[in-house]
């Protein structure tokens, strides 16, 4: 070997020591991980930011090699081990300093007074029983996994009601009286509903009419005060609040004292033997620790990256910088980084009996909801949000079926081919007419996350009150045909009788009758009749920017007709709101919208046909979702861009869902009534 040569040889290796990997992140928290690069750690290892939508793109960024790592639930693990052709690997685990050397971070177990007659899971029948809450893994979800497949416990696949309504009434039989807090449905009028049909449910609870948060009979160490103190028969909780309640020491925690007898108490165990508390549980399923999560390749240069991810937990444990949580997934309570044997995250999950936890059902046939979409993006995303919804827990499971257009989607729900599809804005009444079908939900936005509204906006200052004062001066609207800039006020002047509803555009134009900016109206398809629009377009200006904001500030028009979407770009302190929908009129600020504005405007809706499916059991996965993703945008933002396209399915600006109130759906169609009638609809 000639030298030259193993010098070129000698420096290649020493760029391989210097191993490096990419970390996927979320993209809203890139900032913190690039100051996480910044740390100094004794391991040499480099660490690489690399960008994602969310977890779920992670993932995939995983599985194509475009990143080697991410931080997962397991959750995460699951619907990671349904990606076609993976090979994904957990590596590394985070435990707590607690329990550094536990197995799970949590194992389900069940409680009894020691001298409870029972000596089979079937006895738990009659008894009063207490739970940690509503949809929580241990109080709730595996029992009712471990319950399901027992004989005596009620079937739960009467589809006349929707799963989780199968779920209440199937508890409520089973059990006497028990303790389960918590919001039931997202749908705060269905919750009600439930609660009151179900109140056995809540009767142990320390508040039954509550039957929420907080309550003293609730939570992993409430079920116990339930079970000792307030008449419970059983308790589901796990391991480590039961040795914490009775004072018995638990992984790096000693003994403590407690008023609280455990040879009064014992486990019972899945076959239905007890064993005493002061032994080792037996338990009925676990959910395993969160971990890292990368592909096979990392396999091969581990060793370094194991230690630079420990010196990082290390390193953060004391200030928990932001990028310690949200770029690797630790906590106050979890940092310690325990290295495991490389396994497959499906195997992961099996090992703690979690699997047939995630995959739990209600009995065949199962029922699903079936959200049609119109093109490929669509369908990718519906699958994707279809796992990580059965992921978590969220039931009926979401089905996807495609059609080639909107029109397709809408014929398809009313033959029962699915169950939801969705319009914009004012389509609704005329969609919901047509195919016979009616709405379920729709998407809310802004920071407040309501619906928009139609507005007017006028200049601060002005003295106007409401709508006869701006007879005979200038107006400015959003375009031809937009809900905010023509159909809201025609409505609303219609409605006043302000003007009549025959020739309606030429009575608009005859009501301010100083002018209008209503760009659009001169377009064939808008004037068919060819009538003189003059002066309905005369306050435009020459130029091609026709908003309505413009034509406020160049003083070409005393009011605007917009959507309550656009009043970001207004500034508060030039411009309010006329309350047209109050009887007493008056203005108000912008930010006021909800309460000040001409009418509500039709979002982007789903509807479904009647009949068919429950609209609970329809709009419980949606709705579910939304709200489990509220403030964890960075697990899966639905509403952000999808394979670069825009609005899949729900669009960009929305920032939640929302049951459809009946009297907002029955004004949208008097709307459309009046406005058709007028033939602008
Ligand atoms: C909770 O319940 C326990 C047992 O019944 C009782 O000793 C305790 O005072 C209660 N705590 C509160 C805050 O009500
Ligand atoms: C899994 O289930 C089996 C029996 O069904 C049980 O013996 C075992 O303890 C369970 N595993 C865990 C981690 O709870
Ligand atoms: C609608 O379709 C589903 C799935 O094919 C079927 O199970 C259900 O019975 C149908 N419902 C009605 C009312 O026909």
């Amino acid at each position: 070997m000639t030298l030259r040569l193993f010098i070129v040889l000698a420096a290649l290796s020493a760029v391989q020591c210097k191993t490096s990997y990419k970390i996927c992140v979320p993209q809203q928290h890139l900032k913190a991980c690039q100051e996480m690069l910044d740390v100094e750690t004794k391991s040499k290892a480099v660490l690489e930011c690399v960008p994602a939508r969310d977890r779920m793109e992670c993932l995939y960024y995983v599985q194509q090699r475009q990143a080697d790592l991410v931080p997962v639930d397991p959750e995460d693990m699951y619907v990671a081990s349904k990606f076609p052709n993976q090979d994904f690997v957990v590596f590394q685990e985070y435990r707590t300093d607690d329990e550094p050397d536990a197995e799970f971070r949590y194992e389900a177990v069940i409680v009894v007074h020691k001298d409870q007659p029972i000596t089979n899971l079937d006895q738990l029948k009659g008894l009063k029983s207490c739970h940690t809450g509503v949809n929580r893994n241990v109080g709730y979800k595996i029992p009712l996994t471990m319950m399901m497949k027992r004989a005596v416990f009620p079937k739960m696949n009467d589809h006349s009601i929707s799963p989780k309504e199968n779920e209440l009434k199937a508890l409520s039989t089973f059990f006497e009286k028990s303790c389960i807090v918590g919001k039931w449905s997202p749908d705060p009028k269905t919750n009600a509903a439930w609660k009151a049909q179900y109140s056995q449910l809540c009767a142990l609870c320390e508040d039954p009419q509550k039957c929420d948060y907080p309550d003293n009979y609730s939570g992993y160490e409430g079920a116990l005060r339930c079970l000792a103190h307030n008449g419970g028969e059983v308790a589901f909780t796990k391991v480590i609040y039961v040795r914490k309640f009775f004072g018995l020491p638990v992984g790096t925690i000693p003994a403590s004292q407690s008023s609280e007898n455990p040879e009064d108490f014992a486990y019972l165990c899945v076959d239905g033997s007890k064993r005493p508390i002061k032994e080792k549980a037996c338990s009925w399923a676990a959910r395993p620790w969160q971990g890292l999560l990368g592909h096979n390749d990392v396999l091969a240069k581990l060793s370094p990256l194991r230690e630079k991810i420990k010196q990082l937990a290390d390193a953060g444990a004391a200030t928990k910088p932001e990028w310690f949580t949200q770029v690797l997934g630790l906590s106050e309570k979890i940092h310690h980084v325990a290295d495991n044997i490389p396994i497959k995250p499906a195997d992961y999950l099996k090992k703690a009996n979690y699997t047939e936890v995630i995959e739990r059902g209600h009995g065949v046939p199962e029922t699903v909801v079936r959200l049609c979409v119109t093109s490929n993006v669509a369908l990718a995303k519906c699958r994707a949000m279809s796992v990580f919804a059965f992921s978590r827990d969220i039931r009926p499971r979401l089905d996807c079926v495609q059609e080639s257009s909107e029109d397709d989607c809408l014929k398809s729900v009313q033959d029962n081919g699915s169950d939801l599809a969705s319009v914009d804005d004012m389509r609704v009444a005329a969609a919901s007419k047509r195919y016979n079908l009616h709405p379920v939900f729709h998407e809310v936005y802004g920071e407040k996350k309501t619906p928009n509204y139609a507005v007017a906006v006028v200049k601060k200052g002005s003295q106007y009150n409401n709508i006869g004062d701006l007879r005979g001066k200038r107006s400015c609207h959003s375009s031809f045909g937009t809900f905010s800039g023509l159909h809201a006020p025609l409505y609303y002047l219609i409605n006043k009788k302000a003007i009549n509803s025959d020739q309606c555009i030429k009575n608009l134009g005859d009501y301010f009758s100083g002018g209008l900016c209503l760009p659009g109206v001169d377009k064939p398809e808008n004037n068919p009749t060819g009538a003189n629009v003059a002066n309905l377009k005369k306050q435009c200006s020459s130029d091609n920017d026709n908003s309505p904001l413009k034509c406020l500030q160049e003083n070409r028009g005393d009011i605007a007709f917009v959507s309550s979407a656009e009043l970001p770009k207004y500034d508060a302190s030039q411009f309010e709101l006329l309350c047209l929908n109050r009887d007493a009129g008056g203005r108000d600020a912008l930010a006021n919208f909800a309460t000040c504005n001409i009418v509500m405007a039709p979002s982007r809706t789903w509807l479904s046909a009647k009949d068919f499916l429950s609209d609970v059991s329809i709009a419980h996965t949606p709705l579910s979702l939304a709200e489990l993703l509220d403030d964890r945008t960075d697990l899966f933002n639905i509403y952000g861009e999808y394979l670069k396209n825009n609005n899949v399915i729900f669009s960009n600006a929305a920032k939640g869902l929302a049951t459809t109130e009946k009297l907002d759906f029955e004004k949208f169609k008097s709307i459309h009534d009046v406005i058709s009638s007028c033939g602008v609809a």
